[in-house]
Formats: C-alpha cells, structure tokens, sequence
C-alpha cells in the first residue's frame, strides 16, 4: 500500500493566485493540489492536501496525521512565524516532516525570518515558488525510502 503524506496549508493559502501575486504567483491552491498528486503518483505515495486558516485546525490536523500518515509536508503561512502550539504538534510526531514557503521568506521582512516550525523540520524550502511542493514530496520520498 503506498504510504500517504498530508500536505496542510495554511492561513491565506486559499487565496494562492488572486493573493499578492507579484510574491506568490498565479497558480491557485487547486492547481497546487493537483500538481501534488501528479508528482505524488510517480513517487508511488498518496496525498492528503488540506488548507485551513484556523491555527487549532492545523493543530488538530497534525494530531491526526501523527497517526494517519507516514510524513507532513507544510506551509504553515503566518503561523510559522507565531505559533508554538504548531511546532508543539509537529514534535509528537516521529516521521519526516518538511516545510514548505513559496516566497523566499529570509528575502523578505524581518518578522518573517524565523520560523517556528523550522525547529522541528528535516527540511526546509523556501523561495522555489510552488515548485516547492513538488521538492518536498521527491525528499520525503527519498526520506521514507530509508526507513
Ligand atoms: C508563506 C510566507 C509567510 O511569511 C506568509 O505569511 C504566507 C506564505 C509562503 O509560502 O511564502 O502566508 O508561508
């Protein structure tokens, strides 16, 4: 059975595409979702692509991908830059976590060089446009492919 990785999104994600494009591009977070699983296919995984702009619901979901899922990949938006509680979840989990910014966020305002979650991610990307997702799920693969 191939092993699945919840990819979770969050505050403003939803609105990729119409949302300051000049920074993050044209392509919606559909678009994101179905290249994902395209990428996800060849790499022989499944995918789990949410969005949220609640905090407790990425909370909640990372709960459940700890026991659902075999990796996260996430884009946790403004909240990487604010929330401990995220970074609290993704440290009760025990698989390969990578996180995920379309924008390049250390060329940007300062506010937006730390990162919460980085502290507990395998890796980082930021700055490849949404091409980053597509980075994250080849690492998680090769990742996996050391268990
Ligand atoms: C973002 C960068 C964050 O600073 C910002 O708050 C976002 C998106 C990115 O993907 O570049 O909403 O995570």
């Amino acid at each position: 059975m191939a092993k699945v990785i919840h990819i979770l999104n969050g505050p403003n994600l939803n609105l990729l595409g119409k949302r300051e494009p000049e920074i993050y591009g044209y392509q919606t977070l559909d678009d994101v979702c179905q290249l994902c699983e395209e990428e996800a296919g060849e790499l022989g995984l499944q995918i789990e692509f949410r969005q949220s702009n609640a905090e407790h619901q990425l909370v909640d979901w990372v709960q459940e991908a700890r026991e659902a899922a075999s990796g996260i990949i996430i884009n946790p938006a403004a909240y990487s830059h604010t929330s401990v509680a995220i970074l609290d979840a993704l440290n009760a989990c025990t698989f390969p976590i990578i996180e995920v910014h379309i924008s390049n966020i250390h060329k940007r305002e300062s506010f937006r060089h730390h990162s919460y979650v980085s502290a507990r991610a395998d890796g980082v990307i930021a700055g490849c446009g949404t091409q980053g997702y597509l980075l994250a799920l080849k690492r998680i693969a090769t990742l996996l492919k050391g268990d």
